[in-house]
């Protein structure tokens, strides 16, 4: 049976960095506190008028064909996880694919937070293994600094913006996305999310002056179902494969907080140089920060590495797969 392989990848961040340092002078933080709860040292920051997660998403996916000598032409689809779309309609995949030249093809986005990414390349790999398509494009892109206030010292020290992208391609060797699991608990909702913009509360003065157009997190009560659900999915995924640690090359985490990557590390038995980080460069980049973390470790991944992907996000959703390298 043909599963989908990830046959390339490349990232993109924006230049601008926004350093602990510059935080220290915006809000009551230090430098010091950041390091030692999340791990994050700095993170890139997309400014411009009229710059959207499409900007990120769009240069990753250029990146990305360019490497694989791809045509747009040869894609049959793409798909977009993001939760900072650049607009309610149309989905940012179309306006990537414009940016891009790929046309006529379906392309959507996929919205699970943090997870998103994961829960993409989950809908991605079974239009492979189907038979139907034969190269699917999966991209997370974030501008998270869109919906980040920069007066809560509790959120804006977390965030930042990036984009990465793999391409699928079907695979008969037994390499490639072997398995995923996604799961969800909408009882998570008011624990991580933001407020208005949507159907529910649509902007108005009032939401505006309620910063209800910001990410709203209730850090605590998130990092707890985070570190348990993170690991267990983790677990769940190396057991039904009957994998133990020492099979897996690479854990490859969702980086929120480098405590919760060295927890859900701990629980499945993994060292800590076999778990991919990069979260103090770039911070929480949401839906990119899977495919950054494959971008910045390619050059150490070999053909037939075990690698499990795990994240958590809002909604709650959560999620893990178990990845075969194919190159
Ligand atoms: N600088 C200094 N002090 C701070 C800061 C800051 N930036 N932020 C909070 N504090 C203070 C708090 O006010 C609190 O002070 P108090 O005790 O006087 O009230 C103290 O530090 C401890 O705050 P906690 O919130 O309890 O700190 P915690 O150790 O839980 O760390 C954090 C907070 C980093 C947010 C953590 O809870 C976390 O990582 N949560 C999970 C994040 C996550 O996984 N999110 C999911 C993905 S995101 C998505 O889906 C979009």
């Amino acid at each position: 049976m043909s599963k989908a392989a990830i046959t390339g990848i490349h990232g993109y961040v924006p230049d601008y960095i926004l350093t602990n340092a510059e935080l220290e002078r915006m809000v009551d933080t230090n430098d010091e506190w950041i390091t030692s709860r999340t791990g994050i040292k700095e993170r890139h920051i997309l400014k411009g008028e009229g710059m959207g997660s499409s900007h990120m998403g769009a240069k990753a996916v250029a990146g990305l064909l360019e490497k694989l000598a791809i045509k747009p032409e040869e894609v049959d689809l793409l798909i977009c996880a993001t939760t900072t779309p650049d607009y309610l309609f149309p989905c940012t995949a179309n306006l990537i694919c414009d940016m891009v030249g790929i046309r006529n093809v379906g392309s959507f986005d996929i919205q699970a937070a943090c997870s998103g990414f994961l829960y993409a390349l989950t809908v991605g790999s079974q239009f492979i293994e189907s038979g139907k398509y034969k190269k699917v494009i999966v991209v997370g892109a974030d501008k998270m600094s869109a919906i980040t206030d920069y007066t809560d010292r509790t959120t804006c020290v977390l965030f930042g913006d990036g984009a990465g992208a793999v391409m699928l391609e079907p695979n008969t060797d037994g390499f490639g996305i072997l398995d995923t699991i996604i799961k969800s608990d909408g009882t998570g909702q008011n624990h991580l999310f933001q407020k208005a913009g949507g159907s529910r509360y649509p902007p108005t003065h009032e939401t505006v002056e309620k910063r209800w157009h910001y990410v709203y997190q209730d850090g605590p009560s998130v990092f707890k179902f985070a570190v348990k659900n993170m690991a267990d999915v983790s677990a769940e995924i190396m057991e039904r494969n009957h994998l133990s640690g020492s099979d897996v090359a690479w854990l490859v985490p969702h980086q929120a907080n480098k405590r919760i990557i060295d927890a859900t590390a701990h629980r499945m038995g993994i060292q800590s140089d076999k778990v991919m980080l990069n979260i103090h460069k770039y911070g929480n980049t949401t839906a990119a920060t899977i495919p950054l973390c494959l971008f910045d470790y390619e050059s150490q991944l070999n053909k037939g590495d075990n690698l499990v992907l795990a994240a958590f996000g809002g909604g709650f959703t959560w999620g893990a797969a178990y990845v075969k390298w194919a190159y």
